[in-house]
Order: structure tokens, then C-alpha cells, then sequence
């Protein structure tokens, strides 16, 4: 079946429950097949990255091109930095997927890019492109959530067998993210918990950087942890067992500093030991509220996690044991689509376009917006 624009005022739309306008598919669009690939843009924080997808969801050709180097002299990302980088790079990158994935701009069936949340100034330059290409070629754009493009992640092609099945578990675990949410189809999120003050990410960079090592924190501290014992610097281990499935970070990173404080000066021994004790607390934890957040959710068929601190090894061997005692498979993206990337975000296209779903090109990007807005009304 082919896919066609209707001209915008003969669309039945929805008003939802923000700002944005949501043309709502008509029972017969549903699952609808796309006729041509789709592209993906990523530029909410400090990746720009662009791919494409087929039909089906495989990759033709993607590109992501970090911006590490850029923002590892502030100890973190500038968001100021972060726009010009993307408007420096986003155009030349897509035409170099474009002509990777051997397609040209009028055979897509449509345009998908990260519209929040996210760093404001990125996020307008990666819609603008966006909406540049869509309105250019007279193709479908879609306003993906950046959370829900995560979300969806584990239902690209040839990470479960058959396609990862509604519901499950999603564990969010970034720089920015940290939250356990109910995936019950596209769309339609429920957050069950989330961290009440650091994000998970940003507590491995904070302490690496107590550490003395570069930024971002998580790798390098994975690395140096490697090398220590965790039992002879033991942490506390915040919220375990507490009802619910929310998270708490700061209490951790500061029983970090104090020990640091007082046990100077430090070995090299003692800096290792001190990584793999802080990493060991955080992967307990992670598994105690993922565990919780399973009981929450008898129906859940998987345990997704997602998110660059879903690379870590250790917090991954404590998830998939939290998942085996749930009685569910964990999935667990290969690294490089877990940290972001323009895959997931043309993917989350796809399944939006599947359901006839698209937005209009005068959506302004969202710095704030939850995935549970996304629910429909
Ligand atoms: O999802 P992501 O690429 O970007 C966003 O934050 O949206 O996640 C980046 C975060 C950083 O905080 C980084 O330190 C952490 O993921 N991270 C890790 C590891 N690799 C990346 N944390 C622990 N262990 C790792 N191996
Ligand atoms: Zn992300």
C-alpha cells in the first residue's frame, strides 16, 4: 500500500493535551505499510546523528558524530557549543547517509527527528532540517520524543526474535534519564519511578570527576573499576528495598567525596577500589528497583534497559539477574544504540508512520516533555 499526504485540512486531527496538533490515523490506516525508507536526525544533546531505515526497519546507513571532544574542557556539555556543532555538521551528514544509503530524498516516505527533550538549541536545528526535507520533497515529518525513541529501540528488527512484544519494562538509564517506565504500545508510556534527585549517568560522571578522570565519567570509571575490590570500600546502597521503584543518587556521590576526603592521600590501589565499591552500589541498587518495578508490572514481557549506562558490564549482569528472578528476558540493545543515536529515532518514525501517525511542520521542539504526554487523549 502506498502512503500519501492528504492535504493538510482534509486530516482528522486531535487536539492533545499540549501544544501540538496529532493527526490521528483512521481505523483502516492502521498498520500500514511504508512504500520507501525513512530518515532519522538526532540532535537533542551532544550527538548529531542521521540515519536511514527501510521499510522494514534495517539499516541502510547511519552516522553519529560525537561531540565528546568539544565539551570535555568545561567538565560537561555546553549548550551553546552544542548548537553550532550541530548546525556546523547536521547538513553534511545527512547527505553523506543519504548517498551511503543509496537513496535519494524523493523515494523516503518519511522524515523523523528528535524534537525534545533536550537541549533547546539543538533540537531547532535538527528539526529545521528536518522539516526542511519533509517540506521540500512534500513528505511526512514526525516529531519524535526522544524518550519514546529509546523506548522503542528494542523493537528494531533482529534484536528479538519476532520483534520485541508489548508490554515491558523499560529501564532508562543516561546522563539525563534515569526512570523506570510501563511500555504498553507506541504511544502509551506510564512512568512508575524515576530518580528524585541525580540521574544515574550524571551521578558516574560526577564521581569520575572526583576521580580525576575525563568526562564522561561512566567509561573511564568502568575501566578503573576493573582493577579494584569492591568489598574493601563498601557504599551505601540508597532507597534499596523501599517500596516503589524510584531512584536517589546524590547520597551515594557525596559518601564518595567524604571518604575521598578522608582516607587522603589516595593509591592507586584505593582510587580503583573506591570506582568498583561505587559501582557495585549502583548496580545493586539499579537491580533492587528494577525488580520492584517488575512486581509493578506482572504484564511486562521483557526487561528493557536503555541508555549509555546500560553499556556498563557490571550494571547489566545485576539487571539481567533482577530479570531472571522477575521470571523475564532482559534486552539489551548493542551499546551503540543505547547511548543516542539516529537508529532509534527514525525507527521511532517508522512506527508512528506504521500507525498513520505525523505532526505538523509548525511543532516547536519541546526542551521539556514527558513521555507520559504522549499518551493519547
Ligand atoms: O544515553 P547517553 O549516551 O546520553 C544521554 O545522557 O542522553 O548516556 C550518557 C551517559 C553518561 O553519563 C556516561 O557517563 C554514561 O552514560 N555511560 C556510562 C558508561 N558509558 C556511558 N556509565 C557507566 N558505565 C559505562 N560504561
Ligand atoms: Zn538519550
Amino acid at each position: 500500500m502506498s502512503y500519501e499526504i492528504a492535504p493538510r485540512e482534509e486530516r482528522p486531527t486531535v487536539q492533545t493535551d499540549h501544544h501540538e496538533t496529532m493527526h490521528m490515523p483512521e481505523l483502516a490506516t492502521l498498520g500500514m505499510k511504508l512504500h520507501g525508507p525513512v530518515i532519522g536526525i538526532e540532535s537533542s544533546c551532544d550527538e548529531t546523528a542521521c540515519a536511514v531505515l527501510d521499510t522494514h526497519g534495517s539499516i541502510l546507513a547511519e552516522a553519529v558524530l560525537s561531540q565528546q571532544a568539544d565539551h570535555a574542557p568545561f567538565g560537561g556539555v555546553v549548550p551553546e557549543i552544542a548548537a553550532r556543532a550541530h548546525l556546523a555538521h547536521l547538513p553534511a551528514l545527512v547527505r553523506q547517509v543519504i548517498t551511503e544509503a543509496g537513496v535519494d530524498f524523493a523515494s523516503l516516505a518519511g522524515v523523523a527527528a528528535s524534537c525534545g527533550p533536550g537541549l533547546i538549541g539543538g533540537l531547532i536545528v535538527g528539526a529545521g532540517v528536518g522539516k526542511g526535507i519533509a517540506l521540500a520533497h512534500r513528505l511526512p515529518f514526525v516529531a519524535v520524543n526522544h524518550l519514546e525513541a529509546h523506548a522503542l529501540t528494542a523493537r528494531l528488527p533482529g534484536l528479538v526474535q519476532g520483534g520485541a512484544p508489548f508490554p515491558y519494562l523499560l529501564l532508562l538509564l543516561s546522563g539525563g534519564h534515569c526512570q523506570c517506565v510501563a511500555v504498553e504500545g507506541v504511544g502509551r508510556y506510564r512512568r512508575l519511578g524515576g530518580t528524585i534527585d541525580d540521574a544515574v549517568g550524571e551521578a558516574f560522571d560526577k564521581v569520575g570527576k572526583l576521580l580525576g578522570l575525563p568526562w564522561p565519567g561512566g567509561p573511564a570509571l568502568e575501566r578503573l573499576a576493573a582493577g579494584g575490590d569492591p568489598a574493601r570500600q563498601p557504599f551505601p546502597r540508597p532507597l534499596l528495598g523501599r517500596a516503589g521503584c524510584d531512584f536517589s543518587f546524590s547520597g551515594l556521590k557525596t559518601a564518595v567525596a567524604q571518604r575521598m576526603a578522608k582516607s587522603q592521600p589516595l593509591a592507586e590501589q584505593d582510587r580503583a577500589d573506591i570506582a568498583a565499591g561505587f559501582q557495585a552500589a549502583v548496580a545493586d541498587v539499579l537491580a533492587d528497583r528494577a525488580a520492584h518495578a517488575l512486581a509493578m508490572m506482572p504484564a511486562a514481557r521483557l526487561l528493557v534497559v536503555a541508555g549509555g549506562v546500560a553499556a556498563n558490564a557490571a550494571v547489566r549482569a545485576a539487571l539481567a539477574d533482577a530479570a531472571a528472578q522477575g521470571g523475564v528476558p532482559m534486552v539489551a540493545p548493542p551499546v551503540r544504540l543505547c547511548t543516542d543515536n539516529a537508529v532509534m529515532v527514525a525507527w521511532a518514525g517508522i512506527e508512528r508512520l506504521r500507525l498513520g501517525l505525523h505532526d505538523p511542520l509548525d511543532t516547536a521542539p519541546r526542551p521539556r516533555w514527558p513521555l507520559a504526554e504522549l499518551m493519547p487523549a
